[in-house]
């Protein structure tokens, strides 16, 4: 975190990937324009960060890079309103800001020692995409048990990470299934809705810990699944994505009863989201 949590800190976008064939996602790597910066910018998988451009205003955004990719820093952006969609129309080369990290992460001490289950759907696999690359990096692998990836996207044209899907699915320390809704003619792949997939696959619930990000849909089908296979409130989590300001845990914006979605989570269990106010 920077010394004063309100200024942002300057980058360059160093490069831009377009994920999906709608051209609407894309991910954004920024490198520091200062060392000293770069080096204070430590963050955990699961944190975000307040995407900052002058003129236009911030947008909280999850970290899709992982910190044991170093040098650099990445978010993947859907094309909204008035802030992401101007950093859609930004070129490599361009300077803007950050604020972070915030928030809290996935719970690595908690999923340490388990079987991990990560369940995402669409463009909200960011942060899974981070806690995967961190969790499968030579330096942590031993530290996870099993891990298994369900992703699924509506068609294969929006299944983000494309060539990082390929190669997971090639690892042998990795049990991988993609699914989309539909396929077209060149897909040759699964087809099937993520939960049907969870069903499918049926992981054990011994030992195990379920991280789940995808669109309310996706999420209120795959939650049953799970209950069914054994695993309880504690052992699934997610991340809420509420509207936010400071960032902070100051403004008042984005809290839930006594907690604050920005500073006490995004990440929350079940179990946790259950002792919040009854529309959580
Ligand atoms: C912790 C967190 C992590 C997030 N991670 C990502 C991410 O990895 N990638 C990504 O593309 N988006 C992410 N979002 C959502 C992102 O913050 C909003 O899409 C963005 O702020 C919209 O800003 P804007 O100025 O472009 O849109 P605005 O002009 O502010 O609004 C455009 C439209 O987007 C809606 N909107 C604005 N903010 C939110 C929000 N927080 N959640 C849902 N809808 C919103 C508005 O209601 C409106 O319909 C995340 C949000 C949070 C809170
Ligand atoms: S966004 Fe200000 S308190 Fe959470």
């Amino acid at each position: 975190m920077q010394k004063n949590p309100y200024v942002p800190i300057p980058v360059d976008i160093a490069k831009i990937t377009t994920e999906v064939d709608t051209k609407d996602i894309k991910t954004f790597r920024f490198t520091f324009v200062n060392k000293e910066d770069e080096e204070n910018f430590k963050y955990l998988p699961g944190q975000f960060g307040e995407l900052s451009i002058l003129g236009k205003g911030e947008s909280p955004i999850g970290i899709a890079s992982s910190p044991t990719q170093k040098g650099y820093v990445e978010f993947t952006v859907q094309k909204a309103g008035v802030v992401t969609s101007t950093l859609h129309s930004l070129e490599e080369g361009a300077r803007m800001g950050i604020r972070g990290p915030l928030g809290n992460s996935w719970p690595l001490d908690y999923l340490e020692g388990k079987n991990i289950v990560i369940v995402g759907g669409g463009f909200a696999f960011t942060t899974l995409r981070s806690l995967l690359n961190y969790m499968i990096h030579e330096d942590n692998r031993k530290r996870f048990g099993e891990i298994t990836v369900v992703y699924g996207a509506r068609n294969p044209g929006l299944l983000i990470y494309k060539d990082e899907l390929k190669e997971w699915e090639k690892r042998d320390d990795v049990n991988t299934f993609i699914t989309v809704d539909k396929g077209d003619e060149g897909w040759k792949g699964r087809e099937g809705f993520v939960p049907t997939v969870c069903k499918e696959v049926a992981p054990s619930s011994k030992n195990a810990v379920t991280v789940i990000c995808g669109p309310p849909i996706m999420i209120r089908f795959t939650l049953p699944v799970f209950f069914e296979l054994g695993f309880s409130k504690e052992n699934i989590y997610t991340s809420l994505e509420m509207r936010m300001k400071c960032g902070i845990g100051k403004c008042g914006r984005c809290n839930v009863g006594e907690k604050y979605v920005c500073k006490d989570g995004p990440v929350f269990s079940l179990a946790q989201l259950d002792q919040l106010t009854p529309e959580y």
